[in-house]
């Protein structure tokens, strides 16, 4: 059976553009594949130094992915940092790329200049990804666009590996859905946690008519783009049409339709996470991490052979 993985940092509250352009898919896939679902702890890291809210945000995460679906009787729900052969895996891979080759990285680039400190696990963060892709011989790793470099770079890694070493890790490929691709933030620009521009996944309907109300309008047009394109993720360009032909340049009237289909679809995932208890999420984690550390370990037993650590 073929494996299909993601991650999410827990770096913040999750909202529609990690459901559209990382859940979603990723739900619709997981049935014909060996699915694992991580929470990017230690990737979170490299932005947040407030241990309170990383425990929060990891609870907080869980609970997302058990509320939009997630079965953890079929998928292996894990955290990072309870798995250390990521971390150990992520440092062979330091050692095989180059500074230069590192600096390339969009994700890294953009972090920067947005004010992001650029640490050295911001630096070398596309190495740990890389190693939690390839521990598992994924072969379908379904993101938004952001992250398409990412997987060229854990591929570049496998391959590096591969010539030092001898043929260990399979090469993965990113599942990018290209009608959502980049889910636009309030400001129009990528919705993101660190950009204070989202709409919750898990907000109140008060909390996403706040977002909603706060989406940059363009009074020049016939059509607020950025509340339409947030609008097609959940309505069809059949159901739109009569609706935006209706209340042609009354932006008000079409944010208020929004916010009625976002909590229509939301409402009943919300209800099903109000169930889950932090004890519920615990005992998910601790049975997923060590269904994946099955795996681990006898990935890393020979890796550490093929590098000659193991005498
Ligand atoms: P964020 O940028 O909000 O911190 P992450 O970097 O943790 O989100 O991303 C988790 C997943 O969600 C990744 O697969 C990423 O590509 C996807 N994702 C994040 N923001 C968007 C967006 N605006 N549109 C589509 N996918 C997104
Ligand atoms: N870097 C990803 C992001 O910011 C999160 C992530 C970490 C991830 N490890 C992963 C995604 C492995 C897919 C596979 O969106």
């Amino acid at each position: 059976m073929k494996r299909l993985f993601t991650g999410i940092q827990s770096s913040g509250t999750l909202h529609i553009g990690n459901y559209f352009g990382a859940l979603k898919p990723f739900l619709e896939l997981s049935e014909g594949y060996q699915s694992m679902l991580m929470i990017a702890d230690y990737h979170a890291l490299t932005s947040l130094r407030d241990p309170e809210a990383m425990r929060t945000n990891i609870i907080n995460v869980t609970k997302d992915y058990l509320a939009v679906g997630v079965n953890p009787a079929t998928t292996t729900i894990f955290k990072q940092s309870n798995v250390p052969e990521h971390t150990e895996l992520a440092w062979i891979f330091n050692c095989l790329v180059t500074v230069p080759f590192l600096s390339q990285a969009h994700a890294y680039k953009d972090k920067v200049a947005k004010g992001l400190e650029a640490n050295a696990g911001l630096f070398t963060y596309p190495m740990l990804m890389a190693a939690d892709i390839l521990l598992y011989d994924t072969d379908v790793v379904p993101v938004g666009a952001d992250q398409r470099q990412h997987i060229e770079y854990a591929r570049e890694a496998a391959t590096k590996f591969n010539i030092a070493f001898g043929d260990t890790f399979k090469e993965p490929k990113e599942l990018i859905m290209e009608n959502i691709a980049t889910v636009p933030g309030t400001d129009g620009k990528k919705m993101s946690k660190s950009y204070g521009n989202t709409v919750p996944l898990f907000g109140t309907k008060d909390e996403i008519a706040k977002a909603v109300m706060s989406i940059v309008t363009d009074s020049s047009g016939e059509r607020p783009e950025h509340v339409h394109a947030i609008h097609k993720l959940f309505k069809s360009d059949e159901e739109l049409a009569p609706i935006y032909e209706e209340h042609r340049g009354k932006y008000k009237n079409l944010k208020e339709a929004l916010i009625e289909d976002i909590d229509a679809i939301i409402a009943p995932m919300r209800a099903v996470r109000d169930e889950i208890t932090d004890a519920d999420v615990r005992t998910v984690l601790e049975e997923g991490a060590v269904r994946a550390r099955a795996q681990t370990s006898i990935k890393m037993t020979d890796v550490r052979s093929k590098i000659g650590v193991a005498i």
